[in-house]
């Protein structure tokens, strides 16, 4: 590696020279080395970011997301390709996000709160509005869609036009999950959850077009933005996900045919509540701390508070989360529409199982917009094991 110094090495010396007791000679070398080191992480980060096995070379063209999409919509000849559009607009959501997440801290446009309220009451952050707006305007401007329902805004969205009187699809999203890690560089998400309308096509769309049982959706997927960002998504076929390659700006089919580990070693649940948690959790809890050699216990506790980085982790590794009802919270937190039911179709389409302790997430028939559940979700062992506990303790 060539010791030629960096202009930026210049600039930081020139912080560090007027304390004169230092050697210019030793801090240079210092300096560099710290610098060899952080571009020497950020380089094997990056490298981790497209798969060190599948980076795009020359010699090895990654399939891209693109291309996934075409190939898919091709297997149905009657497809007009307005889902294709619909996740490629998604795609366009996932980069605009991901570019501003990565320059979040040095600008205060993007990290802090909004200083408003949603609809449930939680703090806005500032992140939370724009993902919204992108992905509002997203879809807007291409008119894929006829509608649309966020976490972030009161009443579902019409799109009046005459494409979108005629679009066949709603969406519904959790533009930012896990907003409070922003401030804090921890990693957060998109959700998203796709249905045709059932109202008739032409006329604008109806509430009821947006309260579906989760068994009726047509896609669902997640963006996660980690230490890579990653496209996880299906269309009811399995569950594909693509890394994102921000020096190409496009996403690699990376982890083909994602399966969740049957059984797992990880429980994923904020402990501090514990005593709010019902009877069955709580035993469950003590289960996971248990010591038994046969069944791997204890298990590993590993909670972030991003539920699309918990859930990651989980497919990736095995493993449950839970976010049960406790006594402040009557319904658990998270949102049917938004969280469970996207997260369920993506954890059932790749072998696992999401339940609200009792009852198949899919099954159950929202009757409003903003409405919470509980949520166990994970390796479908797990979830059997957590389900057994609550059902004992009713
Ligand atoms: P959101 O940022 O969309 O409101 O979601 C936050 C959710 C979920 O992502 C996370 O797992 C959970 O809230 C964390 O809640 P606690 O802090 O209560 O554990
Ligand atoms: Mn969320
Ligand atoms: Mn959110």
């Amino acid at each position: 590696m060539s010791h030629k110094c960096p202009k930026y090495e210049d600039v930081l010396l020139s912080f560090f020279l007027p304390i004169k007791s230092l050697n210019e000679s030793v801090l240079k070398i210092t300096l560099w080395k710290i610098f060899s080191i952080a571009m020497h992480s950020s380089a094997i980060i990056k490298q981790l970011n497209i798969g060190v096995k599948s980076l795009m070379t020359r010699s090895n063209i990654m399939k891209t997301l693109g291309q996934f999409i075409v190939e898919k919509q091709a297997e149905y000849p009657n497809a007009k390709g307005e889902l294709s559009g619909i996740l490629s607009s998604i795609r366009l959501v996932a980069k605009i996000i991901h570019r501003d997440i990565n320059r979040a801290g040095l600008t205060n446009n993007i990290i802090g709160g909004s200083g408003v309220e949603n609809v449930q009451g939680e703090a806005q952050m500032k992140l939370d509005l724009f993902a919204h707006n992108t992905m509002k305007q997203a879809l807007i401007s291409r008119e894929e869609v006829a509608g649309f329902a966020s976490e972030e805004e009161e009443n579902i969205v019409i799109f009046d036009t005459e494409r979108g009187r005629n679009a066949k699809y709603v969406i519904l999203t959790d533009p930012l999950d896990g907003s409070s890690n922003i401030d804090v560089n921890v990693a957060v998400g998109t959700i998203f959850s796709i249905y045709r309308r059932i109202s008739p096509v032409g006329t604008p769309v109806t509430l009821e077009d947006f309260l579906q049982p989760g068994h009726r959706q047509v896609a669902a997927g997640y963006i996660v933005y980690g230490s890579s960002t990653m496209l996880v998504y299906t269309t009811g076929n399995g569950v594909n996900g693509f890394t994102y390659d921000p020096s190409l700006g496009v996403f690699c089919l990376s982890h083909e045919n994602l399966q969740i580990p049957q059984d797992g070693r990880i429980y994923s649940i904020n402990e501090g509540q514990y005593l709010k948690f019902p009877q069955g959790v709580k035993k469950y809890i003590k289960y996971c701390q248990e010591v038994d050699t046969e069944t791997h216990r204890p298990y590993a506790s590993r909670y972030i508070g991003s539920l699309v980085s918990d859930f990651h982790r989980n497919m990736l590794k095995g493993g449950i989360y839970i976010y049960p009802s406790a006594t402040n919270y009557p319904n658990g937190k998270l949102r049917l529409l938004y969280e469970g039911n996207p997260m369920a179709f993506l954890a059932e389409q790749a072998g696992g199982k999401a339940t609200d302790g009792y009852t198949r997430i899919l099954d159950i028939q929202p009757t409003e917009l903003h409405e919470r559940v509980p949520l166990f979700i994970g390796s479908k062992e797990m979830v059997n094991k957590a389900e057994e506990f609550m059902q004992e303790s009713v």
